[in-house]
């Protein structure tokens, strides 16, 4: 299991990609999706038979088109429902992100 989180830029690329089958990718909503710098890491890697799993903090617009947008850019991959967290709550959000963790994979 791999997990993904990107904001403002990408500060390193994983080691042994092709090793991971399920990839958790966290991400605040920008502008109604994920933010330029996920795109542009997801765009990097063959994702045919990877199963992506997107959680995404926000003020309300939920995961917004994100979901639609990692289905368009992973090609061959099976995106799973998103877990969906306001970003002012995100502190104490622990147990709910754990519950849906375990229930994703
Ligand atoms: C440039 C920018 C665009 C944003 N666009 C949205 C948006 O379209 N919908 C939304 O619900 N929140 C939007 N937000 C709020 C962020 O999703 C929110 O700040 C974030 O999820 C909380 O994480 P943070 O505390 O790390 O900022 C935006 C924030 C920024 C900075």
């Amino acid at each position: 299991m791999l997990i993904f989180l990107c904001y403002t830029e990408i500060k390193a690329y994983p080691e042994n990609f092709e090793d991971y089958d399920i990839i958790f990718v966290g991400y605040p909503n920008w502008w109604g999706t994920m933010p330029m710098c996920m795109f542009t890491l997801l765009e990097k890697y063959d994702l045919n038979g990877k199963t992506i799993i997107p959680f995404c903090t926000n003020e309300g617009s939920g995961m917004g088109a994100s979901e639609h947008d990692l289905k368009s850019i992973c090609k061959g991959a099976t995106i799973k429902t998103g877990l969906s967290v306001h970003g002012a709550e995100s502190a104490e959000a622990e147990s709910q992100v754990t519950v849906w963790a375990k229930k994703s994979v």
